[in-house]
């Protein structure tokens, strides 16, 4: 059997210059339980990072509340200095125990984030920086203001948004150039379809995060499980494979912190689905989400 690559995924161009394959990675998982801490297993967490490169996946997703810091740390350590990858981070969140997030959006904190994830990822510039969420108790613009003046110092070279709405793009997109938009999304969860089509028609790339989950419909003898071994593959590469086809702008990153699973993850980039199974599949994951 070829080995997998993220180059069947096909490219997208982030920010309109730097050149990515469409499948990446998620480093949330390369932490300890609740996000929180050190991996159990830290050395297979660095095998998983340095097997990234040999699988031609180049865009990794981070956040400096990962750990926190931890999987900044771990990706350095593994990566630096990183060859062709652009290593994605995020800030704006900050963490007070595991499983516990709360969005910070003072400009002062959201520039001082954005210093330490440079000096952490031991960068001269972030390729791509998100603003993690919106914190609710800060005016949205001067959340944007900051990040306006990340992008204008040259500390990031793009910058994205994470969980918003179009309204947001919109407002957003009067401050700076969104690069790219981070919201949940994959078969069954379709809450961000209006956000993906905005995304699609402004060229700005969507990185749906949980996009392995497949709920239900990779039950047992279900139309996913039948697609997914006349294909001789497994249901979540089928639900990716999906997530993929479903827009040109879509970059999902799977998370995982096992080799195997990584490997796996990337060779749904070679799975082709037909438009009659695609188009299939999209009404079950519809019917799915409703309810
Ligand atoms: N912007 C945001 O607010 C936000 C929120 C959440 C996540 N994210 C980003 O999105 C990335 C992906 O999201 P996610 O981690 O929630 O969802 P995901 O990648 O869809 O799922 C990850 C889970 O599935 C398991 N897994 C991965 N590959 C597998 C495989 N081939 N077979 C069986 N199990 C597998 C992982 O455990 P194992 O380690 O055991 O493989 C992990 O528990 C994160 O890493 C993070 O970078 C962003």
């Amino acid at each position: 059997m070829s080995k997998p690559t993220a180059a069947k995924s096909g490219t997208f161009e982030i920010g309109g210059d730097i050149q990515v394959n469409r499948l990446g990675f998620g480093a949330m998982r390369i932490t300890g339980p609740g996000i929180w801490g050190e991996p159990k297993d830290r050395a297979e967490a660095i095998r998983t990072l340095k097997r990234l490169p040999d699988l031609d996946v180049n865009f990794i997703d981070t956040a400096d509340s990962y750990g926190p810091d931890i999987s900044e740390e771990l990706i350095r350590e593994a990566l630096h200095p990183y060859g062709d990858i652009l290593v994605a981070t995020k800030g704006g969140l900050t963490r007070t125990g595991p499983d516990r997030w709360s969005p910070v959006g003072r400009p002062e904190y959201l520039i001082q984030q954005a210093h330490k994830s440079l000096r952490s990822l031991g960068l001269e510039q972030i390729g791509l920086w998100q603003l993690h969420r919106i914190d609710s108790k800060t005016p949205r613009d001067e959340q944007f203001d900051a990040v306006k003046s990340l992008l204008d110092d040259g500390i990031i070279r793009h910058a994205g948004l994470s969980e918003v709405s179009v309204a947001d793009i919109e407002a957003a997109s009067k401050v700076f150039k969104v690069a790219t938009v981070q919201n949940r999304y994959n078969l069954v969860d379709r809450t961000s379809e209006d956000v993906l089509d905005y995304c699609e028609k402004h060229n700005i790339g969507f990185i749906p995060w949980y996009p392995l989950a497949a709920g239900d419909l990779a039950k047992p003898n279900s139309l996913l499980d039948k697609i997914a071994k006349k294909h001789g593959v497994g249901p979540s590469q089928v639900a990716l494979a999906w997530v993929l086809k479903r827009s040109p702008v879509m970059l999902p990153i799977p998370g995982t912190s096992k080799i195997a699973h990584l490997e796996e993850n990337v060779a749904a980039a070679g799975i082709t689905l037909s438009d009659e199974d695609f188009a299939a599949l999209d009404r079950e994951g519809k019917a799915q989400f409703k309810g």
